[in-house]
């Protein structure tokens, strides 16, 4: 029922008495015709008509904008990008969405484009270009989407954890081990000579003054998960970790988010992926279900989401092999192993469909994964489309004497490690899940820099 905006002007002290600030989500899903209402927000774009000025309004609750529709002059200082508060009455429009006739339309903070403010209304910039503003690029509407549904993932995990049954552990950032023995470890230290210099303890080096040892921002939770697992048998953490890689692909951060899941009492490889696949799949069709616009905005493309209703495909490495070599032509080299450009094709030879490749030779994987025959370790990466691996895991190593013949040789300081063998053991199993990498694959994201807040890659962390 579209009402004449022009009878609608009621002063706003009259109303501010009912109302209390409203969300622009709040207003389209829920909001009452004929309901006073007061919003605060920034102007998406400005277009003035002989009936009126209608500015679209946004406030991050959603990817929608508001229509304000204004009947009087608008302050002049008010332009695309400012920021506002906002008093009306709300209407249908005459395509039937909901639009505030406002009566009142409050600058906040200017936005003066001359300023140097990079994005001009209407326009659409590269992604490359746009992270040059990492501090502006929260107000493009994609990544204000993408912000979204990284927030609605994020629930949706510890949601389908929770149901499950697993409890979310707090596993450091720093830590004194290097997990996956690849010394891709940031080391961690103060920056204050002074401090290290009075807290020194005899013939120590400086480096491992304050915890006298060396200490690195953690590559891994699991350790510790492991830990927790010999007592609350289901667990998981969800946190930031962080590789000193020298790679600045499209599919590596410095600092990223990972999953990272670990469950006692498990025996079987197939079991372990069983869980993964389901979590997969579930966190995906909440979000298909959820945010369907948000996704829209994200993705360039039409995605194929099929592979939600499928199985994944499960197969050993030496199968991997021979359909690399015999059905793709692909020459595996024995001293690189399955590389991305290898990860690629088996996704695509299995038609899009993701894909578990189980039991790895044991010289590529790290110490703690569990042997078994043919000098394999019951290992397994999970390789999506466009991507290759979003998720690696194994079953671990339980058997005290393996663990300490690798432990010495590949990550010293790990007896506390070995003790978990020791007193009431039990076989587990656990995986860990990029974050961002499971984000890019769901939206079709060409680069992993543009699926967190504020990247950082070698030679790139500005702010
Ligand atoms: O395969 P990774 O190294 O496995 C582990 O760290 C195990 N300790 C996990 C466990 O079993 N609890 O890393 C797991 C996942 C990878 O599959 C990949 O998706 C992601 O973490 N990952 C990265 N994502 C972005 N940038 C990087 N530099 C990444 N390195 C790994
Ligand atoms: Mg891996």
């Amino acid at each position: 029922m579209f009402t004449n905006c022009k009878k609608v002007l009621i002063p706003l002290s009259k109303y501010r008495r009912y109302s209390d600030t409203k969300s622009v989500l709040q207003i389209i899903e829920k909001g009452q015709i004929g309901q006073k209402v007061f919003v605060k927000g920034w102007i998406k774009s400005i277009r003035k008509q002989k009936t009126g000025t209608f500015l679209d309004f946004n406030d991050g609750s959603t990817m929608q904008n508001l229509q304000l529709v204004i009947l009087h002059s608008l302050d002049t200082k008010i332009s695309v990008g400012s920021s506002v508060s906002a008093t009306g009455v709300l209407q249908k429009s005459p395509k039937g969405q909901n639009e505030i006739t406002a009566d009142k339309v409050k600058l906040v903070g200017e936005c003066d484009l001359a300023k140097g403010y990079p994005f001009a209304p209407r326009k659409s910039y590269e992604p490359k270009y746009i992270r040059e503003y990492l501090h502006l690029r929260p107000r493009t509407r994609k990544f204000a989407s993408l912000l979204r549904i990284r927030h609605a993932a994020t629930l949706a995990i510890h949601q389908y954890l929770d149901k499950n049954g697993y409890f979310n552990i707090h596993t450091p950032i720093i830590t004194s081990n290097d997990c996956e023995g690849a010394g891709e470890i940031f080391k961690v230290m103060p920056d204050n000579e002074q401090l290290k210099k009075s807290m020194v303890k005899e013939n120590q080096p400086l480096d491992s003054a304050y915890f006298d040892g060396k200490a690195y921002l953690t590559v891994s939770g699991q350790l510790h998960l492991e830990a927790a697992a010999h007592s609350l048998n289901k667990v998981y953490c969800f946190g930031p970790t962080f590789r000193a890689e020298n790679s600045r692909s499209r599919l590596h951060l410095s600092e990223f988010y990972m999953l990272e899941l670990e469950q006692a009492f498990m025996e079987k490889l197939d079991d372990l992926l069983d869980i993964v696949e389901d979590l997969v799949k579930n966190v995906t069709t909440v979000l298909l279900q959820n945010n369907q616009g948000d996704i829209e905005m994200c993705r360039g493309k039409k995605l194929d989401d099929s592979w939600v209703n499928k199985e994944f495909v499960r197969i050993q490495h030496s199968e991997a092999l021979d359909i690399l070599t015999n059905k793709l032509n692909k020459v595996v080299k024995p001293n690189v192993g399955i590389s991305k450009e290898h990860e690629l094709a088996l996704t695509e030879y299995f038609e899009n469909v993701p894909v578990f490749v189980t039991n790895w030779p044991l010289e590529e994987k790290p110490f703690y994964m569990k042997g078994i025959s043919n000098n394999k370790v019951a290992a397994f990466d999970l390789l999506a489309p466009n991507i290759g691996e979003i998720a690696g895991g194994s079953l671990r190593e339980n058997d005290y004497d393996q663990l300490k013949s690798k432990i010495s040789s590949s990550n010293p300081h790990l007896e506390w490690y070995l003790d978990l063998r020791k007193f009431g053991s039990v076989p587990t199993g656990g995986f860990g899940l990029g974050f961002e990498r499971y984000i890019q694959f769901i939206l079709g994201i060409d680069s992993i820099k543009d699926c967190i807040p504020f990247p950082r890659w070698p030679h790139n962390c500005s702010l």
